[in-house]
């Protein structure tokens, strides 16, 4: 895992966002995992005024979604699939059918394997968010390096940080997520971190031993990671 010190929360955004207009410049067919959390949102922004300013389309791209929470109603505005839309995707030339979402309508463990069956190999490049307690996508501490999509149960933490998307009180307390495993056939991830609250998880994910107790720190095995930190994030590194 290599650690990228990308300036001030401006100049991080500025860093990966251009970094990721290079790489569909170069393969106008990425085939992304994209999470959602706060933490990508000023990232989405500078993609959507590209793609408006016509520096970079993506018009041949495809978007895996990393993660749903359980439980919720389809049009539920803090639904991971309705932020990523709101974000990104209704602002940029991506076409429907290549957003790929979790329905969570019917058999969850068929579309769970339906969807590891459709990244297939595994996905170009994977970006996530970093938890306060070291969890990648919805993959809690506990979480096996083998773990493909499936069915998750919230850390009581992750139920009471979703507060910040919903307008009720009705907190999910599961989801489905990318296993690890399938994070790790990704060919690059970068995991981001911005801000003082993630300084402590940021440096505990590069020094701490790699275990499932702390989930992020199995990318430390995976050969093309990068840690993008900010100013903030990064204090301790
Ligand atoms: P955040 O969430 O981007 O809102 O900090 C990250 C996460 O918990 O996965």
């Amino acid at each position: 895992m290599r650690v990228v010190k990308g300036g001030s929360r401006e100049q991080w955004a500025d860093f990966v966002a251009e970094t990721l207009i290079a790489r569909l410049q170069v393969r106008p067919a990425l085939r992304l995992c994209l999470p959602t959390g706060l933490t990508p949102v000023p990232i989405y922004d500078r993609i959507a005024t590209a793609v408006a300013a016509g520096r970079v389309s993506l018009g041949h791209a495809e978007v895996f979604l990393l993660d749903e929470f359980g439980g919720v109603d389809p049009d539920d505005p803090g639904r991971c699939d309705q932020m990523l839309r709101r974000f990104l995707v209704a602002r940029v030339d991506l076409p429907e059918a290549r957003f790929h979402r979790f329905t969570l309508a019917g058999d969850i463990a068929a579309e769970c394997d339906a969807y590891e069956r459709s990244i297939g190999a595994g996905c170009d490049l994977t970006l996530l968010g970093l938890g306060g307690n070291g969890h990648i996508g919805m993959n809690e501490p506990g979480a096996a390096a083998d773990s493909l999509t499936r069915r998750v149960d919230l850390a009581p933490e992750t139920t009471a940080a979703s507060a910040r998307y919903f307008s009720h009180d009705r907190l999910p307390t599961w989801g489905v997520t990318m296993g690890i495993g399938t994070i790790m056939r990704s060919e690059e991830v970068w995991l981001l971190a911005a801000g003082t609250n993630k300084a402590a998880i940021a440096a505990r994910t590069v020094r701490e031993p790699v275990s499932d107790s702390l989930p992020a720190s199995w990318l430390r095995a995976h050969p093309t990671t990068l840690l993008i930190v900010d100013d903030e994030a990064g204090a301790r590194l």
